[in-house]
């Protein structure tokens, strides 16, 4: 089987990026550790990153029909991309959504996702072991 994790807007600048919000790890550096416990269970791991709201949109598209579960940070689309929260649905994707930061320790423009209604669960605040959790939950459903 194969799990799909991707990544939206300014998270290739990960590690640089207002690392007193997200840390100093890159996001090569938590692609490797997925990749490793991915190896461990057997589970092939898709692995992307765009800045571009349609790209995400399409790979949601091919997952959804693929039947592959995806982890999803949508970056700052979660907060503005009705396209997104429509892709999720019309390909019937499952989805977790995950964020570095406590999204709703922030700003009050953060506190809103487009994506939740559409998700399976959604796990925030917990810096790249995020992902691993969510990771962690994919692969008790597969
Ligand atoms: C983020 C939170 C979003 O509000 C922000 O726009 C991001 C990253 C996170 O992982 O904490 O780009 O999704």
């Amino acid at each position: 089987s194969v799990v799909h994790v991707l990544n939206g807007p300014n998270l290739n600048l990960l590690g640089k990026r207002e690392p007193g919000i997200y840390g100093t790890a890159t996001l090569d550096d938590i692609r490797a550790k997925l990749d490793e416990r991915c190896a461990a269970k057997g589970v092939s791991l898709v692995f992307k990153q765009s800045n571009h709201e349609g790209d995400l949109v399409t790979w949601i598209q091919e997952a959804g029909q693929a039947g592959a579960p995806v982890i999803l940070n949508a970056g700052a689309f979660t907060h503005t991309s009705i396209a997104l929260y429509d892709a999720i649905k019309g390909a019937q994707a499952s989805v977790i959504e995950v964020h570095l930061s406590n999204v709703h320790a922030r700003e009050s423009f953060r506190h809103h996702s487009y994506i939740s209604p559409a998700a399976r669960g959604v796990i925030a605040g917990f810096g790249p072991l995020s992902y691993f959790l969510a990771l962690e939950a994919v692969l008790e459903n597969i």
